[in-house]
């Protein structure tokens, strides 16, 4: 076995994923050790937990940053190294989902923040960051600094979906709210778009007609609390291998797409 990894975690709220992380590192069910937890709210729970095991933790204060940006942008503080025209196209989705301006809004309120959030993280170096119910989309800006090697992305994220259904910030919402039959869970590498980076596991349960949004969550976390650690622990073994997979579809034409491959134990 090698030697353990270093984890960083971001969370923004009652952080029972990072509880299961936790645990799973103090029993040895993942080869790792949590060195920091961010968040981007103060009132976070899960920082409690952090503190309680006395791993560093520190905030971020995302909403004030973007108030702020709104009320005077003239005043911003750019990160020096901040480039719209190279961020822009990367996180294009944004740009068709709504109009240009609210785009360079976010990119540039969100990399105000994420500069603040790596400064944050620089005293505590880490392997692989995990999104534990981080409910703050990336930008390049901050994705590029992490994944300094395009072949060994180093950003999870634990996704209350069967992805790729119902991205964004409400899976087990949407996954009730539209009928389903099965819920699940997802974790994947984070890529510029939202919550559709590689896949390294998912988890599925049956839903039936007595099932109410609560019981729907209840079951999702169970899953949730199992999935992340075997998915970091898979990292930390040092087994998820991304691979770019080519394949051809209707009239001749071929589409890319990267996934992940689980290498066997050695
Ligand atoms: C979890 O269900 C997680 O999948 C979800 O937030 C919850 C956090 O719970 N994450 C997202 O929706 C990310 N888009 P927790 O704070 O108790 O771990």
């Amino acid at each position: 076995m090698g030697k353990i990894i270093r984890i960083g975690a971001l969370i923004s709220g009652s952080g029972t994923n990072l509880q299961a992380i936790i645990d799973s590192c103090e029993s040895g069910k993942i080869d790792g050790k949590i060195v920091f937890i961010g968040s981007d709210n103060q009132d976070a729970q899960g920082l409690e937990r952090g503190r309680r095991y006395k791993i560093p933790t520190f905030v971020v204060d995302y909403a004030s940053i973007i108030r702020g940006f709104k009320k005077r942008p003239e005043e911003a503080m750019l990160p020096d190294d901040f480039d719209l025209s190279d961020l822009l196209p990367k996180q294009s989705l944004l740009i068709k989902k709504g109009d240009l301006e609210k785009a360079k809004t976010f990119i540039t309120t969100r990399a105000i923040a994420e500069k603040e959030l790596l400064d944050k993280m620089k005293p505590y170096p880490f392997d692989l960051l995990v999104l534990a119910g981080f409910m703050r989309n990336l930008t390049p800006y901050f994705i590029d600094r992490v994944n300094t090697d395009p072949d060994n992305p180093r950003i999870m994220n634990i996704h209350p979906a069967i992805l790729p259904a119902f991205p964004g910030c409400d899976g087990y919402g949407d996954t009730f709210r539209y009928g389903c039959k099965a819920g699940g869970c997802t974790v994947h590498f984070i890529d510029y778009g939202e919550d559709t980076g590689p896949i390294i596991g998912q988890r599925v349960f049956q839903i039936y007609d007595d099932d109410t949004l609560e019981s729907i969550k209840e079951k999702g976390l169970k899953l949730e609390w199992e999935l992340y650690p075997e998915c970091i622990n898979l990292f930390a073994q040092r087994r998820l291998k991304t691979i770019k997979i080519e394949h051809a579809v209707k009239n001749g034409k071929k589409r890319e797409r990267t996934v992940v491959k689980i290498l066997p134990q050695n």
